[in-house]
Parts: C-alpha cells; sequence; structure tokens
C-alpha cells in the first residue's frame, strides 16, 4: 500500500516537473497556460462575491433586515426587481397563487407547537419603514417559537410584516384559488440552528419561516388589533417607530394547528432569496374598514404620499408542488392501503 502510494507520488512529480519543463521550452505555451490560470482564478473570485452578495446582499445587512432600494411603484417596483437583485430572478419565488385542486395532501403526525405566544412582551415596537408596517418584539425570558408538524427544526418569531393595498380587491400578496384578500400579516421566524450564518446550509434552505395570514373585511372592529390600529397615527411619517402596549403575539398570530398551505419560495421583497419555507392559512381573520383605513393613512418614503399598495404579485409555481398539511395520527401501518406509505414518501420529498 504504502508502496504504491509513494509510486504515485513519485509519478505525479515527474510528470509536473515534465510539463514545467515543456511550458518553459515553448511562451506560447506558456502564455496560455497562464492566462487559462488567471481566467480560472477571476472566475472563482467573481462567483464567491456573487454567493456571498446573494446571502449577505449589499454589505454585510442580513437577508431580513436589509435597507435596499425597491418600492411597488414603476420604476423600482416588482417588475424592475429581477434588473436589481439577482435574487429575484430564481424560478422559486414568492408569493404564488395556491391553486386548491392541485395540492397535495400532506398527513401530519404531529401538530403545530406554539411555544410562548400567549406570553406578555417586555416591549413591542411598530415601525413604518416607508414601505410597510413592521412589528417587533422583546420578552424578559423565552421568545416565541413554533415547531411540530413536519419542521426538522424550531423556529424563533422575528418579526411580522403587513401587506395591503388601498383597493379592498387586492392587498394580500398570496392568493387562494386567484382570490386576493385586502390584507396580509406575514409572521417571519428564523430557524434556531441557522441564526447565525446563514450561509452555512448547503441544501438552499435559508432557515427563514413565514407564516401568512389573510383578512377580510367586516362591519366591526377586530378588537385584537386594536393595540396596532388605534397607534398607527404615531408612525404615519417613514422611519417613525413608536412603542405601543403589548399583547401576546397570539392575539395576532392565530396559534392553528392543522389545515394549512405549505410550500418552498423566497423572500416576498428584495433581496427575494430562496429557501424560504411558507405556511399559508387559509381561514382569513376579521379587520374593519375603519381599522383597514389606519394602515391606508400611513405615508411612503417620499415623505408625502400614502402608500397605496405593497404587495409583490404573484409569482408562477414552475411546478413546486404545494401541500395542504392536515393532521392524520393515522400512521401507514394501520391503514390497510398497501400504497399508503410510498405516496406519503412522494409528498414529503416534493414538498421540502
Ligand atoms: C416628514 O415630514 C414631517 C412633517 O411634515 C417631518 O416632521 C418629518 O421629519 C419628515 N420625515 C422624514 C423622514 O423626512
Ligand atoms: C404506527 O402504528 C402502529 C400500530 O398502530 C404503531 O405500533 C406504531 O408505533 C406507529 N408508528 C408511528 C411512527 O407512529
Amino acid at each position: 500500500m504504502g508502496y504504491t502510494l509513494c509510486m504515485c507520488m513519485h509519478m505525479l512529480y515527474s510528470s509536473a516537473k515534465d510539463f514545467a519543463n515543456y511550458l518553459l521550452g515553448s511562451p506560447f505555451l506558456l502564455f496560455i497556460f497562464t492566462f487559462v490560470f488567471s481566467l480560472m482564478l477571476v472566475a472563482n473570485f467573481y462567483y464567491s462575491k456573487e454567493f456571498w452578495q446573494s446571502c449577505f446582499p449589499r454589505g454585510g445587512s442580513s437577508a431580513i433586515t436589509g435597507v435596499f432600494k425597491f418600492d411597488y411603484g414603476l420604476q423600482y417596483g416588482p417588475h424592475n426587481w429581477k434588473d436589481m437583485f439577482p435574487g429575484a430572478t430564481g424560478s422559486y419565488q414568492s408569493p404564488i397563487n395556491i391553486r386548491t385542486s392541485d395540492t397535495s395532501l400532506l398527513k401530519i403526525s404531529e401538530r403545530l407547537v406554539w411555544n410562548h405566544y400567549e406570553d406578555l412582551p417586555l416591549k413591542t415596537v411598530i415601525e413604518n419603514n416607508g414601505k410597510t408596517v413592521v412589528l417587533r418584539t422583546n420578552y424578559e425570558f423565552n421568545k416565541p417559537t413554533i415547531a411540530g408538524a413536519d419542521l426538522l427544526q424550531s423556529y424563533i418569531f422575528d418579526s411580522a410584516r403587513f401587506r395591503w393595498s388601498f383597493l379592498d380587491g387586492e392587498g394580500s400578496e398570496h392568493a387562494i384559488d386567484n382570490m386576493k384578500f385586502p390584507m396580509e400579516l406575514q409572521a417571519t421566524h428564523i430557524s434556531r440552528s441557522s441564526q447565525s450564518d446563514m450561509c452555512s446550509n448547503m441544501f438552499g434552505d435559508i432557515g427563514i419561516l413565514v407564516i401568512s395570514y389573510f383578512f377580510s373585511i367586516t362591519k366591526y372592529d377586530n378588537p385584537y388589533l386594536d393595540p396596532i390600529t388605534s397607534n398607527l397615527h404615531l408612525i404615519r411619517h417613514p422611519g417613525c417607530k413608536a412603542d405601543i402596549p403589548p399583547f401576546p403575539l397570539s392575539w395576532l398570530c392565530y396559534p392553528f394547528k392543522t389545515g394549512f398551505y405549505s410550500y418552498g419560495g423566497s423572500l416576498s421583497e428584495p433581496p427575494c432569496t430562496e429557501g424560504v419555507t411558507w405556511f399559508v392559512h387559509p381561514e382569513p381573520m376579521a379587520i374593519s374598514i375603519k381599522q383597514i383605513i389606519e394602515f391606508r393613512s400611513l405615508l411612503g418614503s417620499d415623505n408625502t404620499s400614502r402608500i397605496m399598495r405593497n404587495f409583490r404579485p404573484v409569482q408562477n409555481v414552475n411546478g413546486r408542488v404545494i401541500c395542504y398539511n392536515r393532521y392524520d395520527p393515522l400512521n401507514c401501518s394501520s391503514s390497510p392501503n398497501d400504497n399508503c406509505e410510498e405516496e406519503n414518501d412522494d409528498e414529503e420529498d416534493q414538498c421540502f
């Protein structure tokens, strides 16, 4: 064994030596070799730079909290994001229209588990970032986390964002059978393991879970939204933040256990990075016209005109499998259907 290795090393060494001698003997070959080698170096540098930029776009800011020049108008709007942000050119983008007849049933053997969503935060802050309202919370002890279903890890609540329009017939980013809702709430969660290094995961999953809720307009105010809507006047101008009376996050993020859609997509605003898991809860929550008008009165980044809309149009599904998750504690071995196990495996593979 050692002898073979030694022979190999020797052969490698002598062929490298022969090659070097050969190169040095012919200036033309030397030139070609140097040229190709430098080309490889440059290409390598370029691609690694691009890779890092896609993870931490524009100077080290995180994929969620980064500040990017974009809006929902003609010049910097969603139709031009592809030219400005490389992440937006991927084929697994969000949001999407969920065609319910095309979804696959995914039987989950465990319900979703919501921890600490009932806890009262120490501090709750709302911010008008010129495009939307962002809500953040601070806790004395544990932050709210979600696990269970077929999630492989637990995810920590990070922030919530709202999507709306000045028209009642649109506003949500996702659509269900082409139907849009007047508002969508997106609760962004970050996986425990990927918090320190978003690039550590080599399989494209960037460790972000976004949970979406829809709103329908109702006659009466939704009291659970009041802590937010009655304080939106404090953040009328872009860049404003306000502390609001803390309330349990479960008031906003209804802790559903089963009966939701899931698919793999992207951040729905620049940098539009892919590898994001989406859960979409189909049953809308209530918001009154009076409450939604508070959102529609907020001013956009020019500090003069209102935020007219802040949703990205639906993107191509491109063959992705959208799952409908239903709690089903009966497993396959107890079912008389022999094909059951295979079907289940298929669904799981396609989904995540
Ligand atoms: C927006 O305008 C208001 C007054 O009209 C001003 O107080 C505020 O500083 C402005 N905000 C920005 C971000 O320019
Ligand atoms: C599946 O069901 C069988 C019989 O009902 C049970 O013995 C087994 O532990 C179950 N497996 C799982 C993974 O739940």
